[in-house]
């Protein structure tokens, strides 16, 4: 019976197509599952392309819309990625074994002294009992790398082990880099935007002395399993990565034999059956690999997590024991915390103009976005915005190109009392929600205000650290509101960890290392503790991995 109806629909889809003729451009990405006929394997590669391909035959098509393949999954799903038109999608839904045809959906890409911060320390506990993760391997999803970065250095790294299938589709390769591959065509996997470096580095960077950014976050930089392998499966461009790419990356990760996969990246809360990033990652764990995934950067409102299936570990972002201090210091003498990475020697700090563009009101003004600031005078002043509406950096230069010289960012009452140091174009600090009121209570009270920032350089943390980030994604569980996510927290503000140019071209050096946070940064943490676990016990299935790190713990107070 069912066949008859499929071939009914299918003409029905057929007619349409004569009435709208669909161009090639109209052809879009789906991703196809489909259910295995009892009693068969496919074990050969051709086979299951031949039984996948017998799909794309059977739905009508012209000349110029023909369907195409553009992966064929192993492990992942039973299933494949197609170019295909909305009445192929339709008419391919139908057919016998087909069990979901879904359009690829797009995800976003939500990073020195992390490692002690976790209790790792040189020739004791799990780095010592772990063997710093010697013998494990640890694919990341992500944008791209940068081969032969210090941080990727193979000093004590052995030979990777022999079950590893992978290759490097670019030069550049070590013991410690055993993997490249490129799932995005037209672009290279060489790292153009830093993210894949840092966070492939936070997961198992080697070891590298003197890591730092105009002189902050100074120390030995190590990602928390520095001896186990790295491959980089590059299914991400710019900021955004489809689905069917991030499957055809964790497709090969699975075949070439990697122990741990990370996924800094996130897209729409889906029921379980529908994600298709849920699906792959059970096929994952089947086989035996530990998945971490980031939980978003869209705290602090509820329901914001993202990779809400119980069998990955969704790690949320928090602060760590230090600061990169910056400081206002008021006409009245109050001194107020905040943080910037960028912190020059040659600023004098005499007390400045202090203004405040919005004032009399208007947010507009008070956002220091380009154009915002025409009807206030900052020349030579310290200028206070209210973050919220533009990128931090942005604001500095504008702030900057308007002639300021200085500037305090404060934040908006969600953001609350959540900072983060960033690599700003002019002296600055950026502080919490409640520290900006009590500058806008000083404002209020004189006519002749003034200020300046003094630099701190980088500091211990304050007695509440580790803070849950108000940028972590929070609960509840979406799709499962039995099941408690995110997981766990690990560390993702103000990350030290390798980036693929300098960033500090103010001060001329060359070190290639950046401080940026995110549960991006986050989520290595996590991978590379999971690659020590495995390291210290290679029997240990995802979910004792992931129970044990969930479960130990300690209290903790850093002052
Ligand atoms: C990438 O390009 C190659 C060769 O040009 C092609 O065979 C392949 O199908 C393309 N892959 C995708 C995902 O578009
Ligand atoms: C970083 O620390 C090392 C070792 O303590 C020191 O030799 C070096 O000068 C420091 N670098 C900076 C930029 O502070
Ligand atoms: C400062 O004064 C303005 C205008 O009177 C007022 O709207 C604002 O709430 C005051 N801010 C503080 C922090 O007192
Ligand atoms: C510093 O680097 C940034 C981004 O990489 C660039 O936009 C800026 O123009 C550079 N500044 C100088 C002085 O080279």
């Amino acid at each position: 019976m069912l066949p008859t109806i499929g071939l009914v629909l299918v003409l029905t889809c057929a007619t349409i197509f004569n009435v709208f003729p669909t161009k090639a451009d109209d052809l879009k990405t789906y991703i196809v599952q489909l259910s295995l006929p009892e009693g068969q394997d496919f074990s050969q590669v051709n086979e299951i392309e031949e039984w996948y391909n017998s799909f794309l035959s059977k739905i009508p098509s012209r000349s110029n819309e023909k369907p195409e393949m553009v992966y064929a999954y192993r492990h992942v799903i039973t299933g494949f990625a197609a170019k295909m038109s909305v009445d192929q999608a339709k008419a391919i839904k139908n057919l016998r074994g087909v069990v979901s045809v879904k359009p690829e959906g797009v995800y976003q890409l939500q990073t020195t002294s992390s490692p002690s911060f976790l209790g790792l320390r040189q020739g004791s506990g799990l780095w010592k009992d772990s063997n710093k993760g010697k013998g494990t391997i640890i694919g990341v999803i992500d944008t791209r790398i940068t081969p032969g970065h210090p941080s990727f250095n193979d000093n004590d790294v052995p030979l990777p082990p022999s079950r590893w299938k992978g290759k490097c589709e670019v030069a550049g390769c070590n013991n410690k880099l055993i993997g490249i591959r490129n799932f995005v065509n037209g672009s290279t996997p060489i790292d153009e935007d830093g993210h894949g470096t840092h966070t492939a580095s936070t997961a198992a960077g080697n070891s590298v002395d003197n890591a730092n950014v105009f002189g902050m976050a100074n120390g030995t930089a190590s990602g928390m399993a520095p001896l186990a392998h790295l491959a980089m499966y590059k299914a991400c461009f710019q900021m955004s990565c489809s689905s069917s790419n991030i499957l055809a990356g964790m497709d090969s990760a699975i075949e070439d034999g990697v122990n741990v996969m990370s996924l800094s990246l996130g897209g729409p809360q889906e029921e379980f059956y529908e994600d298709p990033l849920a699906i792959a990652t059970f096929s994952a764990i089947q086989k035996g690999i530990f998945v971490s995934f980031s939980a978003g950067n869209s705290g602090p409102h509820s329901r914001s997590v993202s990779n809400e299936a119980p069998w990955i570990l969704t790690v949320g972002a928090s602060t760590i024991d230090r600061r990169i201090r910056t400081s206002v210091l008021l006409g009245n003498k109050k001194v107020l915390d905040g943080e910037s990475l960028y912190q020059p020697k040659d600023f004098d700090n005499k007390l400045r103009r202090l203004v405040y563009p919005g004032k009399d009101g208007s947010t507009y003004a008070a956002s220091c976005i380009e154009g915002s600031l025409q009807h206030t005078d900052v020349k030579g002043k310290v200028v206070l915005c209210d973050a919220g509406n533009a990128d931090l950096i942005e604001m500095g230069q504008v702030v900057k190109d308007a002639g300021g010289a200085a500037m305090i960012i404060a934040n908006d009452i969600l953001s609350g009392e959540s900072i983060s140091a960033e690599a700003h174009v002019l002296p600055a600090s950026y502080v919490g929600y409640k520290k900006g009121f009590e500058i806008k209570k000083y404002l209020n009270s004189t006519s002749s205000t003034v200020a300046t920032i003094l630099f701190r350089g980088t500091v211990p943390g304050t007695k509440t650290d580790p803070e849950v980030s108000s940028f972590s994604s929070r609960g509840p569980n979406s799709a499962s509101p039995g099941i408690l996510k995110p997981d766990i927290i690990g560390p993702g503000v103000d990350i030290l960890a390798a980036w693929h140019e300098s960033v500090d071209n103010q001060t001329g050096t060359k070190a290639t290392f950046h401080v940026v946070s995110g549960t991006s940064m986050a989520c290595p943490h996590l991978a590379g503790i999971a690659a020590l676990l495995k390291s210290a016990h290679p029997d240990w299935s995802p979910a004792v991995i992931k129970s044990a790190i969930m479960t130990t713990g300690s209290q903790m107070n850093f002052t």
